[in-house]
């Protein structure tokens, strides 16, 4: 099997380049130097250039960009892959929220999320939309809840929430469950997450302790939100096997 994956700078692709290698597939890091995904003519033309099976699209960037290689994908024969988020959901009291939930993002990212999700859907009946909560990584790194926690102890003492219950998946399970989601027959949507339980407070405690980090995290009780994910088809390691 052969692979694109579009945003290998970033902080997940990296990871799930190494699960789709550790699968035997070939892997193909989108270049944007080279293949500047400027026109939906311009990403045809990439995407039937590097020819591959899956394009993973794990980049952000425009959602035109996203649109544009569901597009290729449909009419070259090709599979996508579209990498979304937990934020194209509203903060709720109760949760855990399943695939076929309506989304309604109240913030800028959430929305852009949603619109990208859409044209995806629209061009590429079959693409598998797979939405991701919060990652959490064994080091600090960009655009992780590790690399928050680190900032924040860094700053004084942490508030965290005993009543808000996160999407969040440890970065390399989450590499491995998308390393699984490519190959399937059927598209859709489908949700990553791997926190069965665990309060925003218990997630950085234990976080805190495993990175050595002795942050001041203090209990609190707001905001009241639960922002699970559940999905039956998917299995994504629990958090607690990590941060126990
Ligand atoms: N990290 C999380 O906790 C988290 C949570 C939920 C969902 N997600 C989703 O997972 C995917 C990967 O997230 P990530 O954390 O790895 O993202 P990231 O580290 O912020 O960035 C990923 C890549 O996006 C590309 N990019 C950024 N700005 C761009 C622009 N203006 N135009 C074109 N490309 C641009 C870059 O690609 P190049 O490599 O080409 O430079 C960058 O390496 C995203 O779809 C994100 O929404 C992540």
């Amino acid at each position: 099997m052969r692979a694109l994956v579009t945003g290998t700078n970033g902080t997940v692709a990296p990871v799930v380049v190494d699960a789709l290698r550790a699968e035997g597939a070939t892997v193909l890091a989108w270049d944007r130097a080279a293949h500047p995904p400027t026109s939906a003519e311009s990403v045809r033309q990439s995407v039937a250039e590097m020819a591959p099976d899956w394009v993973l699209h794990l980049a952000t960037g425009s959602e035109d960009w996203a649109g544009w290689i569901a597009q290729a994908c449909a009419a070259q024969g090709r599979r996508v892959l579209f990498t979304s988020s937990v934020s194209v959901f509203a903060p709720r009291a109760h949760g855990p929220l399943p695939p076929n939930a309506e989304p309604d993002a109240t913030d800028d990212y959430g929305r852009y999320k949603a619109r990208a999700e859409a044209l995806v859907r629209e061009a590429a009946p079959d693409a598998v939309i797979a939405r991701l909560g919060w990652q959490i990584g064994p080091a600090p790194g960009t655009n992780t809840m590790t690399d928050w926690l680190h900032r924040q102890s860094a700053e004084g003492p942490v508030e965290a929430s005993t009543r808000w219950l996160p999407a969040c998946s440890w970065l390399r399970d989450t590499a491995a469950a998308l390393a699984a989601l490519v190959g399937r027959a059927e598209g859709g949507t489908f949700h990553l997450d791997g926190n069965k339980g665990l309060s925003f407070y218990e997630i950085t405690t234990r976080l805190s302790a495993r990175l050595g980090l002795d942050a001041d995290i203090r209990a609190a009780d707001a905001p009241v939100m639960d922002l699970r994910l559940s999905d039956p088809r998917i299995t994504v390691r629990d958090i607690a096997d990590r941060l126990s």
